[in-house]
């Protein structure tokens, strides 16, 4: 089996890469290398195929899906305050670049597109743990072209007889995450400051939650959804672990991970930022035998260790 994965050379794109090797199965990676690095992907010693792409370019994703049999669409403008600043340019790699990989996929005759979604399209929804069946509500273009992404899988499901999965990713983090990313997650950043001596900050109180989900877990859930059963309905899914870790907490585990004693800096809360997010993973166990198995001070322990100059 040959795959190809769109925005192969990033963070969850790496870490998926490895796990499909690691199972026998090809790859094909296409990546504009625009916040991507081939260096993340040295762990394969080449043994992939790699065209140097973009997905808003029909052709190259025609010419990457050949020999295909399933495609990882992660490929994407990342940043939610990028994606505010520049909306068309935010859109047409998201939402555009998302509808050229299903038609490329239609005309290749590959049915298994799989999706990379995100928590994003819930909004503030409150109503945890959220289940897929909750409201969704896009607050900021990234949301809505991520959504749109999802409606477009499942027209291409019910009119061209795919069968797309898509994946609402919760908050990932893990090795080769890049804190200079305005879209990084709050662990990382922790994790860049204290490595480095340096002063973290949390905004707000601390208080607020989030679902974090080790990036292994998420390629290992990559992997799932590409194998799963062919489905004439379009399978969402969220991605997460079903637990709830305070900002504070995250501090306390980073800072006890990496062996220093240090306080964080308090901050106004930032406008627009969720308050409490956490996943029903149920669905994603039930069908597709999904089961996290990185606690987060596992994964917070593998991830400081990797940025303090260890193997990811
Ligand atoms: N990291 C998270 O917590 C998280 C949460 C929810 C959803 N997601 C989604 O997961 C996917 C992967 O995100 P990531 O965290 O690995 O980010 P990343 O920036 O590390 O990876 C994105 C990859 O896509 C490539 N890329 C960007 N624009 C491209 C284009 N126009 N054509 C071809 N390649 C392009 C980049 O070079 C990079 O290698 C994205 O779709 C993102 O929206 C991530």
């Amino acid at each position: 089996m040959r795959v190809l994965i769109t925005g192969g050379a990033g963070f969850i794109g790496s870490h998926s890469a490895e796990v499909l090797r690691a199972r026998g199965i090809e790859l094909t990676v296409l990546d504009n290398l625009s916040t991507g690095h081939l260096d993340n992907l040295s762990s394969l010693g080449g043994r992939f195929r790699f065209l140097e792409g973009d997905v808003r370019d029909p052709e190259a994703l025609n010419s990457a899906m050949e020999g295909c049999q399933a495609v990882l669409h992660l490929a994407a403008l990342v940043s939610v305050p990028e994606s505010i600043r520049s909306p068309l340019l935010a859109h047409a790699i998201n939402a555009t670049g998302t509808l050229n990989v299903l038609e490329a996929a239609r005309a290749q005759g590959i049915k298994r597109v799989v999706l990379a979604s995100s928590a994003a399209v819930y909004g503030e929804n409150q109503n945890l743990p959220l289940g897929e069946g909750e409201a969704a509500q896009s607050l900021s273009p990234y949301a809505a072209q991520k959504y749109l992404g999802e409606v477009y899988a499942s027209i291409y499901s019910h009119l061209q007889g795919m069968s797309p999965v898509c994946l609402r990713y919760f908050n990932v983090f893990g090795p080769r995450q890049d804190p200079a990313s305005p879209y990084s997650g709050v662990l990382s950043l922790f994790i860049e400051a204290l490595v480095q001596g340096k002063k973290a900050t949390i905004f707000g109180d601390g208080g607020a939650t989030r679902d974090f989900v080790y990036v292994e877990d998420v390629a290992l859930a990559n992997l799932l959804a590409i194998l799963a059963p062919e489905s004439s309905e379009p399978l969402i899914f969220n991605v997460g672990t079903g637990k709830r870790t305070s900002i504070l907490q995250a501090f306390e585990a980073v800072r006890e991970a990496a062996g220093v004693q240090a306080t964080p800096a308090f901050a106004p809360p930032r406008e627009g930022d969720i308050v409490h997010s956490c996943a029903d993973i149920g669905r994603a166990r039930a069908s597709l035998g999904y089961h996290p198995r990185f606690s987060f001070s596992e994964g917070i322990t593998r991830t400081v260790a990797w940025s303090q100059g260890g193997n990811a």
